[in-house]
């Protein structure tokens, strides 16, 4: 049986892959930020095992040694999937507590949480991590101008950019490893981050993803990849 942690787990695209792994015979850990968030994904996945963490804070390191240790050797599959959306538009006040703030859960939260699940990752090999970016974290999309029009936060795309130089420079590390390291973009989905116009559900984003994990291509590590619409540029 393999075994799942799957970050940001209350709602959304985390809680739709959790059910999903669950039913494709995973042992699923879902991190969540609270003691009710960990009762509500139980009662929708009594399967699941939740850990609960904050990203954005260095403790979630601990608690997921901790959790791991105490469940399981090995994690075949860790989605790093916590985050949200931003919404500071312009160079007002805020802006550089909002971006600090988002770096900090889309980048370093995935680093943190990547450290922690590392020597799981590892006993398991081969094992893979999925950073979940964004569209919208691509320098090559943003300097071709096709996000012009789009009513963008800063911090949003800053922190999906950072993360991605992360799953590069952790592709890097782990070259040599049978540890895999890639970034997808999982489509505009249907969430409270999700963009009005959003079209996927959950639970179709999250069968997509894993269904294309399944039947990985050959230069899966170091690769980001857009859900809609294929390979696409850093
Ligand atoms: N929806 C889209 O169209 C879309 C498109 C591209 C990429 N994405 C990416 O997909 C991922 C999932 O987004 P979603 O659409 O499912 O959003 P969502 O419904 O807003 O869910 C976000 C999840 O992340 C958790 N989270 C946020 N900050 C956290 C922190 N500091 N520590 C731990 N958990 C934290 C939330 O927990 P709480 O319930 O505790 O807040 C929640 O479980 C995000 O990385 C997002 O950037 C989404």
């Amino acid at each position: 049986m393999k075994t799942a942690l799957v970050t940001g787990a209350s709602r959304g695209l985390g809680e739709a892959l959790v059910v999903c792994l669950a039913k494709r015979g995973y042992r699923v850990h879902g991190l969540v930020r609270t003691p009710q968030a960990a009762e509500v994904l139980h009662a929708r996945c009594a399967a699941a095992m939740p850990i609960i963490g904050d990203v954005a804070r260095p403790e979630v390191i601990t608690a997921i040694h901790e959790a791991l240790s105490r469940r399981t050797d090995g994690v075949h599959l860790l989605i790093n999937n916590a985050g949200s959306g931003a919404s500071i538009r312009a160079m007002h006040d805020g802006i550089e507590e909002e971006i600090a703030a988002h770096v900090n859960v889309h980048c370093l939260g995935a680093l943190r949480v990547s450290r922690a699940a590392l020597p799981f990752l590892r006993r398991a090999e081969p094992a893979l991590i999925v950073n979940v970016s964004s569209r919208f974290g691509s320098t090559a999309r943003a300097a071709a101008g096709l996000f012009q029009g789009h009513a963008l936060s800063y911090a949003y795309p800053i922190a999906k950019a950072a993360q991605n130089m992360l799953t590069l420079r952790m592709a890097e590390e782990l070259r040599s490893s049978q540890v895999r390291v890639c970034a997808v973009h999982p489509g505009q989905v249907q969430t409270a981050s999700g963009s009005p116009d959003a079209i996927t559900t959950p639970t179709e984003a999250a069968v997509r993803l894993l269904d294309w994990l399944e039947s990985p291509p050959a230069d899966l590590h170091g690769c980001y990849v857009d859900l809609d619409t294929g390979r696409q540029g850093w």
